[in-house]
């Protein structure tokens, strides 16, 4: 159902939605991050986006940022691992939903 969701958001990318809709439907993306975000990046990035202060805060990543995002998340980088092979494109997604949703900014 969640796939099918994502699946529906980015065939009607193009089309006019209401204004409500949409809303709903980053809500429905960020509430699939965070799932995706628990299983594979809280124990380093912490509960919630909130870290222990040693790996970088995704909170403090802002809106323009989604390349560096990606980047970073696909390639990995010192202590992360690489997720290329494990996370696909609706994955990300969902989770730079997810922690724009909680962004400081
Ligand atoms: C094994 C621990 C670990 C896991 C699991 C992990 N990370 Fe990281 N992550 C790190 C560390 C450590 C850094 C800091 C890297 C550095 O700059 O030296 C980091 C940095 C990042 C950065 C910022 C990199 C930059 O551009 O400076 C992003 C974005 C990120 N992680 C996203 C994620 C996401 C999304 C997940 C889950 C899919 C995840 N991480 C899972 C350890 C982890």
């Amino acid at each position: 159902m969640k796939r099918l969701c994502v699946a529906g958001l980015l065939l009607c990318a193009g089309s006019l939605f209401a204004v409500g809709a949409r809303a709903q439907d980053q809500a429905d993306l960020a509430k699939a991050g965070f799932k995706i975000y628990d299983n594979n990046c809280a124990q380093c990035h912490g509960d919630r986006l909130v870290g222990s202060g040693i790996t970088f805060d995704l909170r403090r990543l802002k809106a323009d940022e989604r390349p560096r995002f990606e980047n970073s998340v696909l390639n990995g980088k010192n202590q992360m691992p690489p997720w290329r092979n494990v996370l696909k494109p609706a994955d990300l997604d969902a989770i730079w939903a997810y922690i724009r949703a909680n962004a400081n900014e």
